[in-house]
């Protein structure tokens, strides 16, 4: 009995003891154990894509939560609110513009130069509802290290917003005889060759274009070009698939982000983290919360 009660006491003064060793040496023991399981549940439904071929990427998983929860406030800007059917709405007139057009195909590539507004995301969504991969172009590349980025995505069109229109004046010809398509986020063109987006958009109607434009066959498929700035020679271009943008979109809600967060993103919308994680995890893939996105005005130089 005495020898049986030491053996008792012996062994509650173990488990003590690791307890206390776990809480002192391992204080995130299980934290870290949880977030683990979280992000190999998260990696097992991304194999169980590539197995079946069906791949959800951030886009279907926007215009679900843009049916689901319309009137969420999706972006801040500027003090203003804009929500999900918003956005939603807006881009899916981009994409009737650029249907429109005919020239505009599955898997094309269109270059994008804007500083952060939420026609970045509207004309962002709306080529992605398209089929299209988006290059985000760095606002401070110039001149040749620009129609150098033409030359590695490979694309034909290029958006650019209103304030860096006057920056692209002297390209102009170049990407005329590049043939590349220049539209501008502006009410009238001035310039000859350039067109003007605004009212095209005025005109198209929200409907979405038919679901299968976007859809994904591969993880693999690229979905975006991020362009680095270039300060050490030309600009390279990462090439970002919808795995990538899947994983980017992962990280706030694998790190506990709940659909009461708003995500303050004061990086330009080009860069990898503010477009990745920050409105890829605004949106949240996979999971059943959501939250509002902010970013701010980015000035370059
Ligand atoms: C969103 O708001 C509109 C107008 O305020 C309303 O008619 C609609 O029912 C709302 N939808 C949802 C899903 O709450």
């Amino acid at each position: 009995m005495l020898i049986s009660l030491g053996w008792l006491s012996a062994l509650v003064a173990g488990i003590f003891a690791l307890h206390i060793g776990q809480k002192l040496c391992f204080p995130y023991f299980w934290k870290d154990l949880f977030y683990l399981a979280k992000v190999v549940r998260y990696g097992l439904k991304m194999e169980m894509c590539k197995v079946t071929s069906k791949v959800f990427t951030v886009m279907d998983r926007f215009v679900q939560q843009a049916e689901r929860i319309p009137n969420k406030t999706f972006i801040i800007y500027d003090g203003v609110s804009y929500t999900y059917r918003e956005i939603d709405e807006r881009s899916n007139k981009v994409a009737q513009v650029f249907d429109k057009l005919g020239t505009v195909k599955k898997g094309d590539t269109v270059a994008l130069l804007m500083n952060n507004e939420p026609d970045f995301l509207c004309v962002w969504f709306g080529l992605s509802k398209l089929g299209c991969s988006v290059a985000f172009l760095n606002t401070n590349i110039k001149c040749k290290s620009l129609l150098h980025c033409f030359n590695c995505c490979g694309a034909k069109i290029l958006v650019v917003g209103q304030d860096l229109l006057h920056s692209l004046e002297e390209l102009l010809p170049s990407l005329r005889e590049g043939g590349i398509q220049v539209w501008a986020v502006t009410a009238e063109s001035s310039h000859p060759g350039v067109h003007a987006l605004l009212p095209a958009l005025e005109q198209a109607p929200p409907l979405p274009v038919p679901a299968d434009r976007r859809a994904a066959t591969s993880l693999k498929t690229p979905t975006l070009y991020i362009f680095t700035s270039g300060t050490t020679g030309l600009p390279k271009a990462a090439v970002i698939t919808h795995l990538q943008s899947l994983k980017g979109a992962a990280g706030f809600w694998a790190y506990g982000g709940t659909s009461e967060d708003v995500v303050y993103t004061p990086l330009p919308l080009y860069h990898s983290s503010a477009s990745l994680i920050g409105i890829g995890g605004t949106i949240e893939p996979f999971h059943h919360r959501h939250r509002a996105g902010s970013f701010h005005h980015h000035r370059a130089g």
